[in-house]
């Protein structure tokens, strides 16, 4: 008698009768936000937003019972590694956690592909941190279940940026028509890389404010300007800031300067104070994807527009959403 078992080579988990194996994301990686669409966006939103609705019903509910996640970080973390071992745990499932490789065999020399391949063989999906560029994509080759970047160096963070674009659409109802204007290091941060390219699906203008120094890379903004997206480059947040109806913030890398002189000069024109709030539409947010050092004074919090700890908080949602999508739930 054949038995409907999956071949050991396929990407796709055992799943029991009447799951959600015809889900877009059923059995795959999350490795970059050029697997999206607006279709997906859409989806992916929907279910978020029912996470969401059944957290705050419930707390947690049993929708990935038996499940296992094994988060893998090779690279700090607060919010990505935390909340999706909360996400995981509010679906019912339970989570290996390696949250400091150096506690692992990975000091003794271990791969990456080697590190995946034993891991899948206790968990049904691997979240991954890593410091290198391409380094989930890599890891995605060897693994036969799902693997989840959670940044992949200076490459991508698409469960960042998917959370960003869902803070967007819950806080402002909406994404076409908005200006973003994304401010700070624009050069090394992977959140903005992952966002504005998610941005090119809606009809958005997107402004650039950064020093010379860290601007957006040149390549990224041809592969946008082919979309047909509005963008602009400016060195001070003035000139865009009374149009801005998203102001995306984020931390200059005061590691990034060889002349600390520099970053001393530069410092000042990117801090996000109460007084730049007074120069600001009444409905804007800002956000940011934490952690925050000085680039956003904390008076600042208090102002009902600065979103970034709800942005935090609506990762979680996201984050629950990925898990039941790649899994077969949702
Ligand atoms: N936004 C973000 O990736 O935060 P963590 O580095 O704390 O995960």
């Amino acid at each position: 008698m054949t038995k409907n078992i999956p071949p050991i080579n396929s990407k796709i988990p055992h799943l029991p009768f009447g799951d959600h194996q015809d889900s877009p994301f059923y059995g795959r990686d999350i490795i970059s936000v050029k697997q999206f669409n607006r279709e997906h966006l859409d989806y992916i939103f929907d279910v978020a937003h029912e996470m969401y609705e059944m957290v705050a019903r419930v707390g947690s509910f049993d929708l990935l019972k038996g499940k296992i996640l094994a988060s893998l970080f090779y690279e700090p973390s607060t919010r990505t590694s935390s909340s999706f071992t909360s996400a995981m745990e509010r679906l019912g499932g339970s989570v290996i956690p390696i949250n400091n490789v150096s506690y692992s065999s990975v000091t003794k020399g271990e791969s990456l592909p080697d590190t995946v391949r034993t891991l899948e063989a206790y968990a049904d999906v691997i979240v991954l941190r890593h410091p290198e560029v391409g380094s989930s994509a890599l890891a995605a080759k060897y693994a036969r279940k799902p693997i989840i970047n959670a940044g992949d160096g200076i490459g991508e963070h698409p469960t960042q940026a998917l959370l960003d674009l869902f803070t967007i659409h819950e806080e402002l109802g909406q994404v076409d028509g908005l200006t973003v204007t994304l401010m700070g290091d624009l050069k090394y941060g992977r959140t903005v890389h992952s966002l504005a390219r998610l941005l090119t699906l809606y009809d958005v203008k997107l402004n650039y404010v950064s020093p010379d120094l860290l601007s957006f890379p040149s390549e990224l903004f041809d592969e946008i300007a082919a979309t047909g997206i509005s963008q602009a480059s400016y060195q001070s947040l003035s000139p865009v800031l009374a149009d801005t109806d998203v102001l995306y913030v984020t931390r200059v890398q005061k590691e990034r300067f060889e002349d600390p002189v520099n970053h001393e000069a530069l410092k000042g024109a990117y801090v996000v104070t109460t007084d730049t709030m007074t120069d600001a539409k009444e409905k804007m947010i800002v956000m940011h994807p934490l952690p925050r050092v000085w680039e956003i004074d904390m008076a600042v919090d208090e102002d009902p527009r600065a979103a970034y700890f709800r942005q935090m908080a609506y990762g979680q949602y996201i984050r629950m959403a990925l898990l039941a999508m790649v899994l077969g739930k949702a």
